[in-house]
């Protein structure tokens, strides 16, 4: 199985889950022994949202927030990759490339101001070919109405781009959004054969059987 593993920084960084990073890489690095091949993509979490929020009020520009962001998400992606035994972590998609040919895995944080790590892993998906994107977050998966503030929200097994899509069409891109899908994401998929599954990263057995085929969380299909 190839796929690009979106780690949320709400599940690992907010705050930072020493244990949490230790079980993850234990089951990447099983997952990857088995033959899978990942490209991995952190968050920021968070510590992100706090240099997010003083940057705000030292009153910078969203893309000097987002570089603060960034920066973040990149010591958590060396975290990560440090936990996995290789310290080196990837700063563009070029590099990514060249070393995911080289170990069949990689690990970046950001990218580049104006979005957020979901784009990544969408980008990086698109660059190695892979139509998979498994995306660890803190909810069980999408839901029809936001889970965080209606109680009778309810969990969506299975829905296509065009459904997503307008769940989140009132959400636009803003330094630290916190969307279930970033929009500029959803607005990306429409052409793609990407499939998305959004399941509880709280739990990291769940990324063994969403690679398994399991129904965990949320599938998104074109
Ligand atoms: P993240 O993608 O790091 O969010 O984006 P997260 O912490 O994992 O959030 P959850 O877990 O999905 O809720 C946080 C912010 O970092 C900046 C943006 O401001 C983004 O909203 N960012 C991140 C960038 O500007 N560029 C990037 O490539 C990545």
């Amino acid at each position: 199985m190839d796929a690009v593993l979106r780690i949320g920084g709400s599940i690992l960084a907010s705050p930072l889950k020493g244990a949490l990073i230790r079980d993850y890489s234990r089951t990447i690095r099983q997952l990857l022994s088995e033959g899978n091949r990942l490209g991995i993509v952190v968050g920021g979490g968070e510590i992100a949202r706090q240099y997010i929020a003083v940057a705000s009020e030292l009153g910078l520009k969203n893309y000097q927030k987002d570089r603060f962001a960034i920066s973040v998400s990149r010591l958590n992606a060396e975290l990560i990759s440090s936990a996995l035994g290789e310290f080196q972590i990837a700063k563009s998609i070029l590099s990514a490339k060249s070393i995911f040919k080289r170990k069949g895995f990689v690990v970046m944080g950001g990218l580049r101001p104006g979005m957020t790590t979901d784009y990544v892993a969408f980008l990086l998906a698109r660059a190695l070919n892979f139509d998979l994107i498994l995306k660890a977050t803190d909810q069980n998966g999408i839901y029809d109405k936001d889970p965080r503030y209606n109680v009778d929200a309810k969990l969506l097994k299975e829905l296509n781009y065009s459904e997503l899509s307008k769940l989140i069409e009132r959400a636009s891109y803003t330094p630290g959004i916190h969307s279930i899908v970033d929009p500029l994401t959803v607005s990306g998929l429409p052409g793609t054969n990407i499939k998305l599954i959004v399941f509880n990263g709280l739990i990291p057995n769940n990324l063994i059987d969403a690679v398994k085929g399991k129904n965990v969380g949320t599938l998104v299909t074109p």
